[in-house]
């Protein structure tokens, strides 16, 4: 249920929770948004000008995801959807708000921390689902327990994540999205501070893909100039930590190639949380995926290599 709110929020994968005081302030706060990479909002139910804010960052912004939050009641779910929101979020799970929410084919993240409550949800054919107060439940521990009986379920944890630990929740593969009010903090809105914010929202996105260079790899003509290169990089105190049918790594960190590969010189791999994540991520800034590089599995892709090269080497991504 709900296949394709579940792949926007994947796909962004940051979710901002937002309580707003001025309404006035609903569409910069979305451009500041927008500008850092975030493309979406949890507009909660805790300030008198939530559902305006909705209304008017989903009318200036129709592409962004923008939802409600803090949704208490049924008639609360009523207001937002009638002013654009195209989500629900509740802190707790509320069967009368999650009933009308499917009724009315509206996407719903309940939120719960407990497998009682999980099951309550999975009753309803719901996947995704919010984990709140995620810390101060256990954090990814707990979410590491959730996996084994509840492997359908995917979370989008809130409640005590910020830049310092939003990398642990990604690495979890039950985890959908991480949320939080660290990059919307009520002074930040109301000083207006739209430059901190999209700043915020851009050391997040970049945290949340956790690029990291694993090897260089080096392209050759051949066989024979590949045995060359391994031989010299041996004299430097290397040695051979994988000899496979196209290439040779050292220490696991230079592939030598035995062909010309992908890349004038070579490749750079990078390995990150989610390869499909990162390659949405990495359009932004004009990176193209080869179609014909891509080597998916169950989980997704695994690996890509782009056409755009970086000083003579294709971009490379491994799953981490
Ligand atoms: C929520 O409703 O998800 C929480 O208020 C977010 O918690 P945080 O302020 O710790 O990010």
């Amino acid at each position: 249920m709900f296949e394709d709110f579940a792949k926007r929020v994947h796909d962004i994968g940051i979710i901002p929770v937002i309580a707003i005081q001025d309404a006035k302030k609903a569409v910069p706060l979305a451009k500041a948004l927008v500008d850092g990479g975030i493309p979406a909002a949890e507009v909660t139910f805790r300030t008198d000008a939530a559902e305006e804010a909705i209304k008017a960052m989903a009318k200036a912004y129709p592409d962004m995801l923008v939802g409600a939050g803090t949704v208490l009641s049924v008639e609360k779910a009523e207001a937002a959807v009638k002013a654009g929101a195209k989500f629900i979020v509740s802190p707790g799970f509320d069967p009368e708000v999650v009933d009308w929410c499917i009724a009315h084919q509206v996407p719903v993240s309940p939120g719960l921390c407990t497998p009682s409550e999980i099951q309550q949800a999975i009753k309803r054919g719901l996947s995704v689902v919010k984990f709140f107060p995620a810390e101060a439940s256990g954090g990814v521990a707990m979410l590491k327990n959730f996996a084994g009986p509840f492997g359908g379920v995917k979370f989008m944890p809130t409640g005590g994540i910020s830049l310092a630990n939003l990398a642990d929740y990604a690495k979890c593969p039950n985890v959908l999205s991480v949320g939080g009010t660290w990059m919307v903090k009520a002074d930040k809105i109301n000083d207006e501070k739209w430059d901190e914010i999209t700043q915020m929202c851009k050391d997040a996105q970049k945290a949340l893909q956790g690029l990291t260079l694993v090897h260089v790899g080096l392209n050759n003509p051949n066989a024979e100039a590949m045995d060359k290169s391994v031989a010299q990089f041996e004299k430097l105190g290397m040695t051979v930590s994988k000899a496979g049918s196209s290439s040779t790594f050292m220490d696991g960190k230079i592939e030598i190639m035995n062909k010309p590969f992908y890349g004038t010189n070579g490749h750079l791999a990078y390995s990150c949380y989610d390869v499909d994540r990162t390659i949405g991520y990495l359009a932004q800034f004009g990176f193209h995926p080869i179609p014909e590089s891509i080597s998916k599995d169950a989980k997704g892709t695994k690996v890509v290599y782009f056409k755009e090269e970086v000083n003579g080497f294709a971009i490379h991504l491994v799953r981490a």
